[in-house]
């Protein structure tokens, strides 16, 4: 992060909000193939009756609120536990019969709660592991789940018929109990598991909370070792008690300074502990000060292993697009500060392009080859131009440390390419991405179709570039904060260009007044796609949706953010009240939309690689900040494994989804097609995508040929997530970069 740009890294409180607050999209189905096996087809194999219901369950409840439901239930087992465990330790202490059975009676009703939500976490792994495939629960199953059942069974079959048998034989009043009594109260057996549950609990909550996943032998073995020793600890301290106070001639009670002098001490020590881990943890994740992109942990996606020998590989550098020919156009882009009033009369603090937020808007012809200058007026953090969607040449691609150095104040870059495909996408800066791309670095880039002369003239084509602006001024078509109002004649072909550049927000479109049809996703149209009735659009960070319909002769509006407040209002003559919004009828869902046409590979095709990218989150450390961070694989950049390919390799991706939020994941490069969603094949219209939205508990298999040479990023859109290291990149046989990333240098891509 570059000193004094005012960065904007993710805070552990409004990600936690997030994680509990996110927004749903509809139930999916849970039914799931492919190579990890569920518990219900255990279950139904060894005739389970009750699937059904588990079915039922696992449909209305989605996998990211049983996450939190998770996380929240075993936090409040902890609490309430580690309080019973107290309550039983201290039953010895008690001065009277009556206040002993007081105090049993509450020590059951508070290890009572406890385990209602104890069972509210088995419960939701139970469901978790009955409808989703292993990846999803193996960790739960054989870890969580033990942890927090097992003490509690203990607690239920033993501790609690042990202590209900004192209860009978208690005098109704009398003076303090006896060593007899004393003895049946304090035995380890009757006391320990409480207090393990409690211990259970918190170590289920580690791995819930601060364990990446897939899990590392040691990752695992090291808190469960930790938790075994603490409860064996608490056995050999009971037992001497226990020896100590059932001894007839045992004084009574006392001893309570040195109770609470041994409570404090393990108080402290427990925080030492936890200090030395939390500094070992941040001083570990430090980033190096100078970072080569092309080396790192490797994964061979079960291929043949790949040599990176970078002494004799091709430099990103040369690859670049034609640098002799004459281009067709010249454009420039200057970066500059300014401050930019939106419509609302709100300004803000603005990084722009030539002057303007969202930067201007760039129409070019395919196959057209364009020269775009790059200059950096006073952007002190640094530039670059990322063409997201196009699937330029590596040199071209604008990733600072990867392709090019970040532009600095003064300097200037060129990019040369052709543009091969048509569409719709955009480009943004890839320097600091997050917090450029949030102070306004970005703008349109549409390829029209190359037909000589200009495309149907008569087709009113209209990009609709949603974004969040900071503070307070919330979302708004480029500056248009409010509603814009367009005169579009009855009878013209509309084509609205809906491009989301939030951070974060999967926005929510409404088109009111006229049916549509979803033409494009992510720059590639779809074949033959159905007409659509007041259904709602989602689309993620960074992901492009072409919508079209035919001017009817009353007004017709799009609303962004689900309301009536921000929009596109679109009438004969320019004026017209904005419609009320019923609620929609369904959500789109591109998965079965259209209808199939051939495509260069499929499902069944012979892959080269298959790579599987795990999406998690926990608590941690990145860069020596503590912070909510979502991981890859288990890891952080630059940990993240690089997925190494060969030139002309067919790739298959399965991506997983075990976090609690979405995540927009971005190939840079190279387009997709979507194979499958929870075993379900695409089967309508090809799937092509740049920026797949992978939902919580949702598993995709995407496919696409390995034809792009050179170093290409992988990451989060959600662009907070990304600079708290929730990227990767693909990492072509026999490339190198002379860029580096890192404080010793310009270089921060995200
Ligand atoms: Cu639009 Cu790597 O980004
Ligand atoms: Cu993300």
């Amino acid at each position: 992060m570059i000193a004094g740009s005012g960065q904007l890294k993710p805070h552990a409180l409004r990600e936690s909000v997030r994680f509990f607050a996110r927004p749903e999209v509809g139930a999916r189905s849970p039914s799931e193939v492919g190579p990890y096996s569920k518990l219900q087809d255990v279950l139904i194999f060894s005739g389970f009756r009750y699937h059904g219901i588990i079915e039922f369950m696992g449909r209305i409840i989605m996998y990211g609120s049983m996450a939190g439901v998770e996380l929240g239930c075993t936090l409040i087992t902890v609490l309430l536990a580690w309080i019973a465990g107290n309550k039983a330790s201290n039953l010895v202490y008690a001065g009277s019969g009556r206040r002993l059975r007081q105090s049993i009676r509450s020590t059951f009703i508070i290890a009572g709660t406890a385990s209602v939500f104890a069972v509210a976490v088995l419960a939701g792994i139970f469901i978790i592991a009955a409808t989703k495939p292993s990846v999803y629960w193996e960790d739960r199953v054989l870890i969580n789940a033990p942890l927090i059942g097992v003490p509690l069974l203990a607690v239920w079959c033993y501790s609690v018929p042990a202590l209900r048998r004192v209860m009978r034989i208690l005098p109704p009043e009398s003076g303090a109990p006896d060593a007899g009594i004393r003895g049946k109260l304090s035995a380890p057996g009757v006391v320990v598991p409480f207090q393990a549950a409690a211990v259970g609990a918190a170590t289920a909550l580690y791995f819930v909370l601060a364990a990446p996943f897939p899990l590392q032998p040691l990752d695992a073995a090291s808190p469960l070792f930790v938790c075994v020793l603490a409860i064996v600890g608490m056995w050999m301290l009971h037992d001497r008690r226990w020896q100590r106070v059932s001894r007839p001639d045992a004084p009574f009670a006392g001893r309570t300074r040195r109770r609470t002098l041994g409570k404090l001490g393990a108080l402290a020590l427990g925080f030492a502990v936890m200090l030395a881990a939390v500094a070992s943890g941040a001083s570990a994740s430090r980033l190096p000060d100078r970072l080569d992109m092309a080396s790192g942990p490797m994964d061979f996606g079960g291929g043949t292993v790949l040599s990176h020998d970078t002494s004799r590989a091709v430099s990103v550098a040369m690859m670049t697009g034609p640098r002799e020919e004459k281009p067709d156009r010249r454009i420039t882009l200057t970066a500059e500060r300014k401050t930019v009033r939106l419509a609302s009369g709100k300004e803000i603090e603005a990084w722009t392009f030539n002057g303007e937020v969202p930067g201007p808007e760039l129409r070019l012809k395919q196959g057209e080859l364009v020269e775009v200058t790059l200059a950096n007026k006073d952007i002190e953090a640094g530039v670059t131009l990322h063409w997201h969607g196009l699937d330029v040449p590596n040199a071209e691609d604008g990733v600072a440390g990867a392709t090019q150095d970040a532009v600095m104040p003064g300097q200037t870059h060129t990019y040369r390419f052709r543009a091969e495909q048509t569409g719709t996408f955009w480009y943004h800066s890839h320097q600091d991405s997050q917090e450029a791309v949030s102070k306004g670095l970005f703008g349109a880039l549409i390829v029209e179709p190359a037909q000589s002369g200009p495309t149907d003239p008569s087709v009113r084509d209209i990009v609709v570039l949603s974004h969040l602006w900071s503070g307070s001024s919330g979302f708004a078509i480029g500056t248009d904060s409010g509603v814009r109002r367009e005169t579009v004649k009855p009878g013209t072909p509309v084509r609205l260009r809906l491009l989301n550049t939030d951070n974060w927000v999967r926005q929510r479109y409404r088109l009111a007044g006229t049916p549509f049809r979803v033409a494009a996703i992510d720059g590639t149209e779809l074949n033959e796609p159905q007409e659509l009735r007041n259904a709602e659009l989602q689309l993620t960070t960074g992901g492009r949706y072409d919508v079209t319909f035919t001017m009817p002769d009353r007004p017709v509006f799009l609303s962004v953010g689900g309301s009536t407040e921000v929009g596109l209002l679109m009438s004969p003559d320019g004026t017209g009240d904005v419609p009320t919004l019923s609620p929609p009828a369904s959500v789109f869902d591109p998965l079965h939309y259209g209808k199939p046409a051939s495509t260069p590979f499929h499902a069944d095709s012979a892959f080269d690689r298959s790579f599987r990218m795990i999406l998690d989150n926990n608590l941690g450390f990145y860069d020596g900040q503590f912070d909510f961070v979502y991981t890859i694989n288990g890891r952080l950049f630059p940990d993240t494994p690089m997925f190494m390919v060969k030139e002309g390799e067919l790739i298959k991706v399965t991506i997983v989804n075990r976090s609690a939020v979405d995540h927009p994941m971005h190939l840079h490069g190279h387009h997709a097609l979507v194979l499958s969603r929870n075993g379900e094949p695409s089967d309508g219209s090809p799937w092509w995508t740049d920026t797949l939205d992978v939902l919580p508990g949702d598993t995709y298999e995407i496919a696409f040929r390995a034809d792009n040479p050179g170093i290409w990023m992988d990451h989060c859109h959600n662009l907070t997530h990304a600079a708290a290291g929730m990227s990767m990149h693909l990492m072509y046989e026999g490339v190198s970069t002379p860029y580096t990333i890192g404080t010793a240098t310009v270089n921060q891509p995200e």
